[in-house]
């Protein structure tokens, strides 16, 4: 797709919210937009500039809205159409766009378009075997209509019919792309779209964006309609932006998108680029994910090298059209904070996300390390197979103390889910009154990559070591160290270097024949602290520390500015 890209998205730090979870403006238990509102400052405090609200829509949330009734219409638990456009309007005065989700492969089985369809054998919006016997994979009508129809996800999700890829004489549902159905079901899309970027919204995340064309080899009729939808869009809101839940952004942006994220599945890995970094395995899990060590492990069993050959695969496919994005969770996923990783980790794992060239997306309440949750009831459809418990991500946002986490003052026992009962918990007010806490290193970062393009998506990398710790240049100026696990790692660097570290600790160059620092003291006091810009910080007065040895502390990061340009490889 060669359509322009808004010059916004480049240097966007997106934020995902959860709305049934991020904040409760009237008390009953459940988020909503009102509470959103009044929170905004924290956002715009952190830094991020737009904000991913997953579906917030008419349904019978039987998937946490993922099977929308109404998509003209707010949920009345969240508010009203009026509240989204109030929402909209204070996040612009915070200079905060905001993304909804579009959810438009199935709709709920309430929703007008389904009641009709299921007692009426000349509608096709959904797919439809009209036969005495469902074929296998088809959910038994449940209205007059005989037969049954396709799921999309759980069988209370029927898949809107975008067509077929190809034909199959043995399965007479299959139609066309361009049959009536599936060309009306496309002017929907566009529809909806247009309803809420009227009302100002910046764009959508695209749910199931690789699964509307069905039996579709090599996505080619499923790339042909959203990039229809996308010239579509470019003419009529050339600033909105389309990011896909594809899970492979190689394939997903030249078929329409601004960007894809990487994701826990997808792609031909299944996964695995965004898995090979942060799965610990002690979260949600699957059967077909196999064993993995991933890179983000406090043991140091993973390597780097799945994502950066991912990674460097997509961007080479993309080129300038759009970017990969990179998410910590999401409502799907494990957070940052789960099982064996811990929350000293979690600088390191914020300093990679924000100084790699991809677009970072954080997931709420990860800024500040809370955990995923185990073992959880299973709320508005989170567990999908047994095992697989969405519900440890989707626990309410901990803003300050007391038994509602700061989130609702309905009783504890009318909270959407329950919050983290670890009287230790990570809250918003705690960590705002602490300058070393997680929550201001994800803020330094941010600010950081605001203002230094050369550490932005669009800037270049080139990785010098790649393993424990990872070392990579942005621009020529900026060495980036990461080191996500527990015991210290060093490595010789190609030539050595003198510089500052302007951000992180527990990093430091020296020379290779003492290995001790040169020029001056460590970077900072340990992986949680954080080097001052200039002169207090690592070096002192005294010199700039450099060398060909890089030595990082357990757990340590740092970003540092060279005194020279690295020389081109
Ligand atoms: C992907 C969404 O992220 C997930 O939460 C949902 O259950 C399915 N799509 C179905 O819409
Ligand atoms: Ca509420």
């Amino acid at each position: 797709m060669d359509g322009p890209v808004p010059g916004w998205l480049a240097d966007t730090v997106l934020y995902q919210l959860y709305p049934q979870s991020f904040a409760d403006g009237n008390g009953d238990g459940i988020g909503d937009l009102a509470g959103i509102v009044d929170h905004l400052d924290h956002l715009a405090w952190l830094g991020v500039d737009t904000v991913w609200i997953t579906p917030c829509f008419v349904s019978p949330f039987r998937d946490a809205g993922y099977d929308v009734a109404d998509h003209f219409t707010i949920a009345p638990r969240y508010g009203g159409n009026d509240d989204l456009a109030a929402l909209v309007d204070a996040a612009r005065g915070h200079g905060i766009r905001v993304l909804l989700d579009l959810v438009v492969g199935h709709t709920s089985d309430r929703h007008p378009w389904f009641r009709a369809a299921i007692d009426d054998p000349d509608d096709h919006r959904y797919i439809w075997a009209d036969r005495s016997e469902p074929p296998p994979g088809f959910v038994a009508s449940p209205g007059t209509r005989p037969g049954g129809y396709l799921p999309n996800f759980f069988d209370f999700q029927p898949k809107l019919n975008f067509g077929y890829g190809r034909a199959n004489p043995a399965e007479p549902w299959r139609q066309p792309v361009d049959a009536p159905a599936p060309r009306a079901n496309r002017a929907a899309v566009r529809e909806i779209m247009d309803f809420w970027l009227g009302r100002g919204v910046a764009g959508f995340r695209v749910d199931m964006a690789s699964w509307m064309v069905r039996d579709d080899p090599e996505w080619v009729e499923t790339a042909r309609l959203w990039q229809e939808i996308r010239g579509w869009l470019d003419a009529t809101h050339p600033d909105a932006v389309l990011m896909s839940e594809w899970g492979d952004p190689r394939i997903a942006v030249p078929a329409g998108f601004h960007a894809d994220f990487f994701l826990h599945v997808g792609g031909d890995g299944n996964g695995r680029p965004l898995r090979s970094l942060w799965d610990t395995g002690d979260g949600v899990r699957r059967d077909d994910w196999g064993r993995l060590d991933c890179y983000f492990d406090p043991d140091g069993r993973g390597s780097p090298a799945a994502f950066l050959a991912a990674w460097r695969e997509a961007v080479d496919a993309i080129g300038d059209a759009g970017f990969v994005a990179l998410p910590t969770a999401n409502h799907d996923f494990d957070r940052l904070c789960c099982g064996r990783r811990t929350a000293e980790q979690l600088p390191a794992a914020f300093c990679f996300l924000l100084t790699w060239p991809t677009l970072p997306a954080i997931y709420y309440g990860d800024e500040i390390g809370m955990r995923y949750l185990p073992d959880l009831p299973d709320v508005e459809g989170s567990v999908t197979v047994p095992g697989y418990n969405r519900a440890g991500s989707r626990t309410p946002m901990q803003w300050s103390g007391g038994p509602g986490a700061g989130f609702s003052t309905a009783p504890p026992n009318r909270l959407y889910l329950p919050p983290d009962p670890d009287p230790r918990r990570p809250t918003v007010a705690a960590q705002r009154a602490d300058p070393g806490s997680l929550l201001h290193v994800v803020r330094r970062l941010i600010e950081l990559r605001r203002h230094t393009p050369q550490l932005g998506a669009r800037g270049s990398v080139r990785v010098l070591h790649a393993g424990y710790p990872l070392v990579y240049l942005r621009g020529d100026r900026f060495l980036v160290v990461v080191n996500p696990r527990r015991a210290p790692a060093r490595i010789g660097l190609p030539r050595p270097v003198r510089g500052t570290p302007v951000l992180g600790g527990g990093v430091r160059l020296a020379d290779g024949g003492t290995g001790a620092p040169a020029g001056g003291r460590p970077a900072s006091s340990g992986p949680g602290g954080d080097a001052a810009p200039n002169g207090g910080g690592p070096g002192g007065a005294g010199g700039r520390p450099g060398g060909d040895r890089v030595l990082a502390d357990g757990f340590g990061y740092a970003v540092l500015l060279l005194d020279e340009p690295y020389p081109p490889a």
